[in-house]
């Protein structure tokens, strides 16, 4: 299947009362892992560039066509989005010239009336050509690719503001931090998310996905979270499979050749495609 829009996946996420996850990819194994669990699950997937993975991978363009010639040389025949994650103004344009299914503008960081300006900017351009935006009210805490937020709750009445400009999905900052919990973390914001999702009907989204107990991502999505992005849960995976394949010595294998990258990252590739899995059977997302 061709890569897709994103409002074709979660036009019934609100009223099923299920997510789509949305994986961060950085290079040719994660782009596999992630696309096997999708179809292995039958179920749709969003895959996300942060603008730090795309620089790291060689541009926007290559990252796209890694994503494209992947899903085809796989036959994959599930529903992929191509998504810009956490873009600023210019890499969310970027992504809409080159041909990302979806980009997120972040304008977290400016003052909310411009945040308001360039989302209605960017929705009018990407949905000229079809392609959905995701904009943020109030921010996520901690750092993924150097960009840092405090961890603001999301205002109800800014995030009505944004959702009036069309946009196709929102993410709030409601107590959600990339990267690793702290030990001392607060948890999710529930009360908030109650009273954003009973002013807005565009489907939310929660980032840093990582590391929330399961029933606290279960309970977001009963109260209107549909997207989930997961990036450093995959990280983890990887890291962990690989350092236990070299600490068993067996990149020293010369017989077995144990070095060969395609044995060395192995172990990883599959640990993440079963993260995606786990993640995918939490996020209670049916199969097509
Ligand atoms: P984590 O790295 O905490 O899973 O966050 C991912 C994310 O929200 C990407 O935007």
């Amino acid at each position: 299947m061709a890569l897709v829009n994103g409002n074709e996946i979660f036009k019934n996420a609100r009223a099923g009362k299920y997510a789509v996850g949305a994986f961060n990819t950085n290079n040719l194994e994660w782009t596999r892992a992630i696309l096997a669990a999708a179809e292995e699950t039958k179920t749709p997937i969003l895959i996300q560039t942060s603008m730090g993975a795309a620089k790291y991978m060689g541009g926007y363009e290559l990252c796209l066509h890694l994503v494209q010639d992947t899903v085809k040389s796989m036959g994959i025949t599930v529903p992929v989005v191509m998504h810009l994650d956490h873009g600023n103004y210019e890499a969310a344009k970027e992504c809409i010239k080159v041909g990302y299914n979806s980009v997120m503008f972040d304008g977290h960081d400016l003052p909310f009336a411009e945040n308001l300006e360039k989302t209605k900017e960017i929705v009018k351009l990407a949905h000229a050509q079809g392609m959905s935006v995701e904009a943020e009210v109030g921010s996520i805490g901690g750092t993924e690719d150097g960009i840092t937020g405090a961890g603001e709750l999301a205002s109800v009445e800014e995030a009505q503001t944004l959702a009036a400009t069309g946009v196709d999905y929102l993410a709030c900052g409601i107590g959600n931090i990339h990267g690793v919990y702290p030990a001392n973390w607060q948890g999710l914001n529930f009360d908030r998310l109650q009273e954003i999702a009973a002013a807005v009907q565009t489907p939310l989204v929660l980032h840093g996905g990582s590391g929330i107990p399961k029933e606290q991502i279960v309970k977001a999505i009963s109260l209107g979270i549909s997207k989930v992005n997961v990036n450093t849960e995959c990280q983890l995976a990887f890291a962990k499979a690989t350092r236990q394949y070299v600490e068993a010595g067996k990149d020293q294998d010369i017989d077995a050749k144990g070095y060969d990258p395609r044995k060395l990252l192995a172990p990883g590739t599959e640990a993440i495609k079963e993260t995606v899995k786990e993640r995918i059977a939490w996020f209670g997302t049916p199969a097509v």
